[in-house]
């Protein structure tokens, strides 16, 4: 099936990265030299997404002015002739009109932010992404698109057992062999002793048009916020409900080790740095033993 629209919640406030994301969006954090939310469209556009709806709220300004022209950049870089730098600085602007933005009024969860999004969604499943989920590879949300076929699909990974009160986890059911495991239930940052297993919701899923519904009900649930995984829970048994299993790397940039993680696992891939940043990892490892 083909989905067509990818939502980006990106009001939240980011609260883990202060004082950096005061005034500045979270998701604007640069993963090497570009933003984290730039990695989100780029692997949504490579899943064949044309349109990139997001969810914002104050102080977001940033994302929407990152995804436009700035003509005095360009007209700088164009008249000093440093060609490579304008294409860079341009290889976000998409076909006019892709981009939506809608206003969350307040931080009152994902489902929420979700929520905030349904007059632009039809009567249609449609793809989420959360950009402080960064995939290295890029392609999971195209692996799940490529495997859906209706209800709700969410990417999941094994977490280690003590840090399952950090995510939604799935209590699983039959897996096939293209890493499409069934899910039976579904609880939202449950404690190490009640967790159904220790398979986590990470920032990928498909959803749908019910899911909405069920978030119009504004039921809240764990930190008192009204929490995405629960509507999809509640839809569990009336459509189909499934974990798709990724294999790319995943790096929790909405963490502070995450967000370094990242950095260095990037930075590592670009020929221009790779040797003198893993000489000087070296050399850290060495004279702090
Ligand atoms: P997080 O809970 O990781 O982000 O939400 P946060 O609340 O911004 O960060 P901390 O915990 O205070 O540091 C995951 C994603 O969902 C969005 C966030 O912007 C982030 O991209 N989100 C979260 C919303 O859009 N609205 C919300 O009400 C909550």
């Amino acid at each position: 099936m083909k989905i067509k629209k990818a939502i980006f919640p990106v009001g939240g406030l980011g609260t883990r990265f202060l004082p950096a994301t005061k005034s500045m969006p979270k998701e604007m954090l640069p993963i090497v030299d570009k933003p984290l939310i730039q990695y989100a469209v780029e692997e949504a556009a490579n899943a064949g997404i044309e349109q990139f709806i997001f969810v914002t709220s104050r102080g977001k300004s940033a994302i929407e002015n990152h995804f436009d022209h700035s003509f005095e950049l360009e007209n700088n870089l164009l008249s000093k002739g440093k060609r490579q730098t304008l294409k860079t600085a341009q290889e976000m602007l998409k076909i006019p009109g892709s981009f939506a933005y809608v206003r969350q009024q307040e931080p009152a969860g994902l489902g929420h932010a979700v929520w905030c999004a349904r007059h632009l969604i039809g009567d249609e499943p449609v793809a989420i992404i959360l950009a402080d989920d960064l995939i290295y590879g890029g392609n999971t949300i195209k692996e799940m698109i490529a495997n859906y076929n209706s209800g709700n699909m969410l990417a999941v990974m094994d977490v280690d057992k003590k840090d399952v009160s950090s995510y939604g986890v799935i209590s699983p059911g039959n897996s096939n062999n293209n890493n499409i495991t069934e899910i039976l239930g579904l609880v939202e940052k449950p404690t190490t002793e009640n967790a159904p297993s220790n398979m986590a919701v990470v920032g990928r899923y498909i959803i749908e048009p019910a899911v909405f519904d069920v978030l119009e009900q504004q039921n809240r649930g764990a930190s008192n916020e009204i929490q995405l995984t629960d509507a999809i829970a509640s839809r569990i048994g009336a459509s189909n409900c499934v974990g798709y299993k990724f294999s790319e790397e995943r790096f929790d940039c909405g963490s502070k080790l995450g967000f370094i993680q990242a950095n260095i696992r990037f930075s590592i891939e670009r020929p221009e740095m790779k040797q003198n940043l893993k000489n000087w990892l070296k050399s850290e490892i060495v004279s702090d033993d």
